[in-house]
């Protein structure tokens, strides 16, 4: 008698347990079905386990410092900026931190706001950070323009800015980052409600990197341009963090604050695509694949600015976007922890894609602006990048439990 090949008697034994014979087998007893059903089974694929640690991870919400800073990014952000209504003064404004506060306190943690409308939507945090930056407008309409961070006022403008007022400008800014949409959207809703009494919403920015748990932590993630991009950023513990970002002196309503510029920077990605892989390298200068400087091998290799090739030109182009950047002094490096945004495609397919370029230092004018100058005066990247948006803001200091944000400035 001939063998019969092990995929057929496979076959006609799935045939067999598929068929109305099972209901025959059945009849053998289940340990015999059962024992061929495993015998025939493929290698099971582990089942996935969800790492349900993601949703219920928490970042704290009081300390000297605000969250949302030197916490790792979030999977999702949104940045919702206020224009304060008229009347609103500082009694009023230290009405509306007092209920913020509280909300996000509440929120952060997992529970409920006061007034949730659906508290379960509360339960998962997934490290949600709540944010308040204090834009030129809030000291003014406040009575303490004297208070204001000299270096917290509308940017100069630059000759590349192509700006929209639907995404500049803002007297207060709420930023809203976790590892999951849903909580975002709920706690930006809680968020709202209580602010609208006192403010109209100016705009909204909703942004993303990639998911939590999709690729390791260490890794610098890329950018929809395919650059990887955080590469030269201070790093959160070190001593160089804690100057280029935190204010360490002047009055307590300064100090452990930082200021923020959101840059909103439209990717011309139908363009970009018509560059080779070499082009997009020089413009940045460095690799799209490893990150490497064009002069080094590793992601993380000193640059060096002064290398040339045998024609004598620069390896990494003296109008590349890091030659143009870079900062050599680590206290005056800016901190940025941008998102992408992706919105809808016009109707020839054309993406709606780019950056909320988030930036934040201890000094505005000392850090940022000389950094923004040299760019748009002359970066290779700027062909492919357009600034529709700019607003600015005092990220004030945070507070104790009992304590609310804004404290130290409106009392
Ligand atoms: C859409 C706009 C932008 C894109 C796609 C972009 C992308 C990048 C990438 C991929 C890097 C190299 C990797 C890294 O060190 O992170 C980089 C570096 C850098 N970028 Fe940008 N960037 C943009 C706008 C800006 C703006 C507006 C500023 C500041 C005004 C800025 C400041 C910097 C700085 C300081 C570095 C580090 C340079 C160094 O020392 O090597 N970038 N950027």
């Amino acid at each position: 008698m001939t063998e019969q090949p092990a995929n057929r008697r496979r076959l006609s034994r799935r045939h067999l347990l598929t068929s109305g014979a099972v209901a025959g087998g059945a009849l053998l007893g289940g340990g015999a079905v059962a024992a061929v059903t495993d015998r025939d089974r493929p290698a099971a694929a582990p089942t996935p386990v969800a790492d349900l640690s993601i949703g219920t991870g928490t970042e704290p919400f009081h300390g000297p410092r605000q969250a949302g800073v030197a916490t790792y990014p979030q999977a999702h952000a949104s940045f919702v900026a206020f224009t304060l209504h008229r009347g609103v003064d500082r009694a009023a404004l230290g009405r509306l931190m007092r209920l913020l506060t509280d909300d996000a306190a509440r929120l952060t943690q997992g529970q409920p706001a006061l007034a949730d409308t659906e508290r379960e939507l509360a339960l998962l945090p997934a490290r949600l950070t709540v944010t308040f930056g204090f834009g030129p407008g809030f000291y003014r309409a406040a009575g303490l323009d004297d208070r204001r961070p000299p270096s917290v006022a509308d940017l100069p403008p630059f000759a590349i800015d192509r700006l929209e007022p639907r995404w500049s400008g803002g007297d207060l800014l709420i930023q809203i980052c976790a590892d999951d949409p849903v909580t975002v959207a709920h706690a930006q809703r809680m968020l709202i409600k209580d602010a609208r009494p006192f403010g109209a919403v100016r705009w909204t920015q909703l942004g993303f990197r990639r998911s939590r748990g999709v690729q390791d932590e260490a890794h610098t993630q890329h950018n929809l341009l395919g650059q990887l991009d955080g590469t030269t950023n201070p790093q959160p513990g070190t001593a160089a963090f804690e100057q280029a970002v935190w204010v360490s002196d002047g009055p307590a309503w300064q100090r452990d604050g930082t200021t923020l510029v959101i840059r909103r920077i439209r990717t011309e990605l139908e363009t970009w695509d018509l560059l080779g892989r070499t082009d997009k390298e020089m413009a940045l200068g460095r690799r799209l694949d490893t990150g490497a400087p064009l002069t080094g091998q590793a992601e993380h290799d000193p640059p060096d600015f002064t290398a040339t090739d045998e024609l004598g030109f620069t390896v990494i182009p003296e109008f590349s976007h890091v030659a143009r950047a870079h900062v050599a002094d680590e206290r005056l490096m800016i901190m940025r922890r941008p998102y992408n945004y992706d919105g809808v495609p016009n109707a020839d397919g054309h993406p709606d894609s780019g950056l909320i370029f988030a930036s934040y230092q201890a000094d505005i004018d000392r850090q940022f602006l000389p950094v923004q100058r040299r760019l748009a005066e002359r970066d290779l990247l700027n062909e492919w990048t357009t600034p529709i948006g700019s607003a600015v803001f005092a990220i004030p200091p945070g507070c104790a439990p009992g304590g609310w944000v804004g404290q130290q400035l409106l009392e």
